[in-house]
């Protein structure tokens, strides 16, 4: 599904098989990248648990606000690499001569949720940003270019892909809710959204 603002829905763009070797290979960058509990400009710890792979991570602090850095806020470590399926799945979805740089690894457990928000702290917003839903269902909103602006609502299963580019690349969403147990995939349950973005110039 194409819409006229940018935005793609690529329903089950995962088979089972592939979700379960991606799984496998972030809980493996998991291991030298560990889960941690952002926090907000404004002080406020955030539901998800977040980890990032690739050169740069996007990483929130009271101290510092929304940014991208090359070492983990708790380690000090490099991000470990993005996995090839993941940057395989931009070329061919998102741009084909630009990679992405930077991975967002949200973990939603426990009633987390994502508030209605853009993704901004890119330099360059003509490349899309691409996300990949893992494990339980995702209630998801999508929004316009304003605040304000009408929004859907529309359900990302383990397996879906969706693309925000062009004029949708700036469209406000976020994430209601999570039906808990509705996936087997994710070992302890849950969700992880995979998000991949271009965040330095080309
Ligand atoms: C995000 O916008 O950072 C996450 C969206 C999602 O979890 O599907
Ligand atoms: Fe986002």
């Amino acid at each position: 599904m194409q819409d006229p603002s940018g935005f793609a829905f690529h329903p089950a763009r995962l088979d089972r098989a592939q979700q379960e070797a991606l799984v496998s290979q972030v809980f493996a960058a998991l291991e030298a990248a560990p889960l941690y509990r952002p926090v907000t400009p404004g002080g406020k710890s955030m539901s998800v648990q977040m980890s990032n792979m690739g050169p740069l991570g996007w990483v929130t602090d009271q101290a510092g606000g929304y940014r991208y850095q090359a070492a983990h806020p708790v380690t000090g470590a490099p991000w470990p690499a993005i996995p090839a399926v993941l940057l395989d799945l931009w070329a061919e979805l998102a741009d084909a001569e630009t990679p992405p740089d930077a991975c967002l690894v949200n973990l939603y457990r426990d009633g987390a949720r994502m508030s209605l928000h853009q993704d901004q702290d890119e330099a360059d917003m003509r490349f899309p940003v691409l996300s990949v839903s893992l494990g339980d269902t995702a209630v998801f909103r999508l929004g316009g270019a304003k605040r304000g602006d009408p929004t859907r609502s529309l359900k990302l299963n383990s397996g879906d892909v969706c693309l925000l580019a062009g004029e949708a690349r700036l469209f406000f969403h976020g994430v209601d809710r999570v039906l808990e147990g509705s996936s087997t995939l994710i070992p302890g349950g849950g969700r992880i959204n995979l998000t991949l973005r271009r965040a330095r110039p080309a």
